[in-house]
């Protein structure tokens, strides 16, 4: 494994670590949990990432009794949540300080830890002051409930006006932000944040590397029994990424890459994953998988990244064709 340090932090994140959406709760259960994060540490993950809305607490509360059983020292992981989608009431969504506190203090007990590592920002909330949510963020760090904070899906003006009011009230700055990112969702990671990396040392913590498991090819001649987009509760997914003409079109290339890989001696996945490794600005790769042999393939992404040198990386990028542009040089 690697470790990468979070943005301009001190601390070190595995560069592929570990996550619950859909899985935790819904396909697996807390003996594949187990299995799946004993794998996934047995590797060199350190990061292991959660939500407060990942089945409503249900994937916090299936991590916290893996940790426990597992035995793992505390000092040897990096956990996360993430507050935003805590429930029904009025004030069970969103980024007011009454929701982060109790939203963090909630997590916590699912989690059975005293702190998390990293806390995020689920989503940007258009109803609650950013100075609000700062001062809230760096309450939770006073505390003790959590170490660096960061953010999910902001945009680069959200995240610098958070990051300039924190600096200015001497507060606790946005350290990290978890953005989608993979070989179809850049412009984000690669553009958008661009200046961030030089000018507040941005980390980031990627979700959806594989694109749902598209990336995988498992999709390349239908839907397999079992898979994510076969899964009623997620059908919005499987419309946006398979019934669309942009979803088709996105699968063509998924077809022109799979003999891509087959030809440099990599997997579609592992393709996929070291793609996203490549980037300097990405701290670290959350995986998700469904069962333990997908843990597995994902975690040998590591030992492979020497095959996917800079011709194999232009290869994919005429296949891809979605470069986003670099800022133009008006003088020529
Ligand atoms: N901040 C956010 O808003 C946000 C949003 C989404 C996710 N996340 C985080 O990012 C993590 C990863 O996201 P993701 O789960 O969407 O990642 P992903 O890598 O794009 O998709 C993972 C899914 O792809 C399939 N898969 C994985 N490895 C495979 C392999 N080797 N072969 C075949 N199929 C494979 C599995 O689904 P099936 O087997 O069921 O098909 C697995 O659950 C999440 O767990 C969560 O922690 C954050």
């Amino acid at each position: 494994m690697q470790y990468r340090f979070l943005g301009r932090s001190g601390l070190k994140v595995s560069a592929l670590s570990f996550g619950s959406w859909v899985t935790f709760g819904e396909q697996v259960d807390t003996d594949l949990a187990y299995d799946q994060m004993k794998t996934a540490y047995d590797a060199g993950v350190n990061f292991f990432d959660n939500a407060e809305a990942y089945e409503m607490g249900k994937s916090e509360v299936i991590m916290g009794k893996v940790i426990k059983k597992a035995g793992w020292k505390r000092s040897d992981l990096v956990l996360s949540t993430k507050i935003f989608w805590g429930g029904d009431g009025p004030n069970d969504t969103g980024l007011s300080f009454k929701h982060i506190k109790e939203g963090t203090e909630a997590a916590l007990e699912r989690l059975q830890t005293d702190y998390v590592d990293l806390l995020f920002c689920h989503r940007p909330d258009l109803y609650t002051p950013i100075e609000e949510t700062v001062w809230a963020m760096n309450q939770m760090i006073s505390e003790g409930k959590a170490l660096y904070w960061g953010t999910s899906e902001w945009s680069a003006e959200q995240i610098r006006k958070a990051y300039d009011f924190a600096k200015q009230e001497h507060l606790r700055p946005p350290l990290m932000e978890q953005p989608q990112y993979n070989m179809f969702h850049r412009d984000r990671v690669e553009k958008e944040y661009r200046m961030l990396y030089e000018d507040i040392g941005l980390g980031t913590t990627i979700w959806s590397p594989l694109a749902s498991g598209l990336l995988t090819g498992k999709y390349n001649d239908g839907i397999p029994e079992g898979s994510r987009l076969d899964l009623e509760k997620y059908s919005w997914l499987r419309k946006q990424l398979l019934e669309t003409e942009e979803g088709r079109a996105k699968l063509k290339k998924v077809k022109k890459l799979a003999p891509l890989a087959d030809d440099i001696g990599v997997t579609m996945p592992q393709l996929a994953l070291i793609w996203c490794l490549k980037n300097e600005n990405v701290s670290t790769v959350i995986t998700g998988a469904s069962n333990v042999k997908q843990v597995e393939q994902n975690m040998s992404a590591i030992d492979n990244m020497d095959k996917v040198d800079d011709a194999a990386m232009e290869r994919i990028e005429e296949i891809l064709a979605n470069k986003p542009g670099e800022e133009q040089d008006w003088r020529g």
